[in-house]
């Protein structure tokens, strides 16, 4: 394909700089801009080899930013805008969900509008399945399935899918969403349950699992999600939307068990903790859209990566050990300090 100019939001986070990564490689002749904020997820060092790559440029501002986003779009004639930038984690929306309205709803309208009437050919919201809510096994949620989002996370991002669907049925903008479902890899947030587990684990720390650890999540590895944002800004189809998932559905505390097997930590580590307040039983993504029309199937076993992720979590101590410090501290006291010393007390 021709050379395409790409507008990535959110780059310096968990997927958007994998997914930067993978399309560099992958089309050395794209251009990539990425356009964060920088907030406490954002993190430059995920793509410092990339910093003197000569089709990537890094512009750090806020997506809720107008001057900005127009002249970005005036200046650079983006023919995709991939929305990564999103507040992310359920337990801080729980905490104070303004700034999940500010930047997954507000946002994405201002990139839509931003994006509306300057050829734009295809603007790719990168959703989740939380987005569908809880369901009860059998069932898994297919694009059809009625949105129910239970966190101030998943009803921020179920608000901005329905914009984006607005801008497609009002205005024509060619838009897609996908819906993924949870992931895992490399340059994850250590607040997130698996690279939280395995650097609690490597320090030797307690393992918090909420309430009786048998909620259920569909784990993808990151570059299979990757992959499949690559297949469908090609060849998917403006107006539709894609579930993204590896068929892959596990317990926490299966999870956290594989996880403690693979670093040969003991068990005695987990701590049964007070939930989450309206934690979703269980996510269970149906791809077969994806495989049937695109072609799309993952490559990566759970237990493949789950290796290659604690590989990564171990050779790159220095990363996790400065996210974990600052900000963090304060954030995991919040959050576990409480319910660490009442588990202790039993
Ligand atoms: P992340 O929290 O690791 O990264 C978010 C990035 O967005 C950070 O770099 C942050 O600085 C940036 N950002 C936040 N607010 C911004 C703003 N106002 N303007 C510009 N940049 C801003 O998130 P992630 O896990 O990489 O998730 C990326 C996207 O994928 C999100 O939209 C999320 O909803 C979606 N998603 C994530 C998962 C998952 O398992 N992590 C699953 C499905 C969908
Ligand atoms: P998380 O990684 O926060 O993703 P999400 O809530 O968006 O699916 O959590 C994944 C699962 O792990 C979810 O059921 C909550 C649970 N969990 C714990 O049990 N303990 C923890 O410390 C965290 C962060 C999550």
């Amino acid at each position: 394909m021709e050379q395409r100019r790409i507008l990535v939001t959110g780059g310096c986070g968990f997927i958007g700089s994998n997914f930067i990564r993978y399309m560099l490689l992958k089309h050395p002749r794209y251009r990539i801009v990425n356009l964060d904020k920088l907030t406490y997820a954002g993190n430059l060092e995920n793509l410092s080899d990339l910093e003197t790559h000569p089709n990537y440029r890094f512009v750090k501002g806020d997506i809720a930013d107008r001057a900005l986003v127009a002249g970005l779009m005036a200046e650079e004639k983006f023919h995709w805008v991939v929305n990564f930038a999103a507040e992310s984690h359920v337990d801080r929306s729980i905490e104070d969900p303004a700034p999940f309205l500010h930047t997954n709803v507000l946002g994405t309208q201002v990139l839509l509008e931003g994006a509306r009437g300057t050829g734009v050919e295809l603007f790719l919201q990168v959703s989740t399945d939380e987005v569908y809510g809880s369901l009860p096994p059998p069932g898994r949620f297919t694009e059809e399935s009625p949105l129910r989002p239970s966190s101030p996370y998943a009803a921020s991002k179920a608000a901005a899918d329905l914009m984006v669907a607005a801008y497609w049925r009002t205005y024509g903008l060619p838009v897609v969403i996908t819906r993924s479902s949870n992931n895992y890899g490399p340059y994850q947030f250590p607040e997130k349950l698996i690279p939280l587990m395995i650097s609690n684990a490597l320090e030797d720390k307690e393992l918090p699992l909420y309430g009786d650890g048998l909620y259920v999540r569909d784990w993808i590895y990151v570059e299979d999600h990757c992959r499949a944002l690559d297949l469908i800004l090609h060849r998917g189809k403006p107006g539709e939307t894609y579930n993204i998932g590896a068929e892959n559905e596990r317990t926490n505390l299966e999870v956290v068990e594989i996880i403690l097997r693979l670093l040969g930590k003991p068990r005695s580590l987990i701590r049964f903790v007070q939930d989450r307040p309206g934690h979703d039983r269980r996510y269970a993504i149906d791809p077969s859209k994806l495989r049937e029309e695109l072609g799309w199937h993952p490559e990566t076993d759970f237990e493949t990566g789950l290796n290659r992720t604690i590989k990564w979590y171990v050779e790159n101590e220095n990363w996790w050990r400065r996210v974990k410090s600052g900000e963090y501290l304060a954030y995991y006291e919040r959050m576990y300090g409480d319910r660490l010393r009442k588990a202790e007390q039993g």
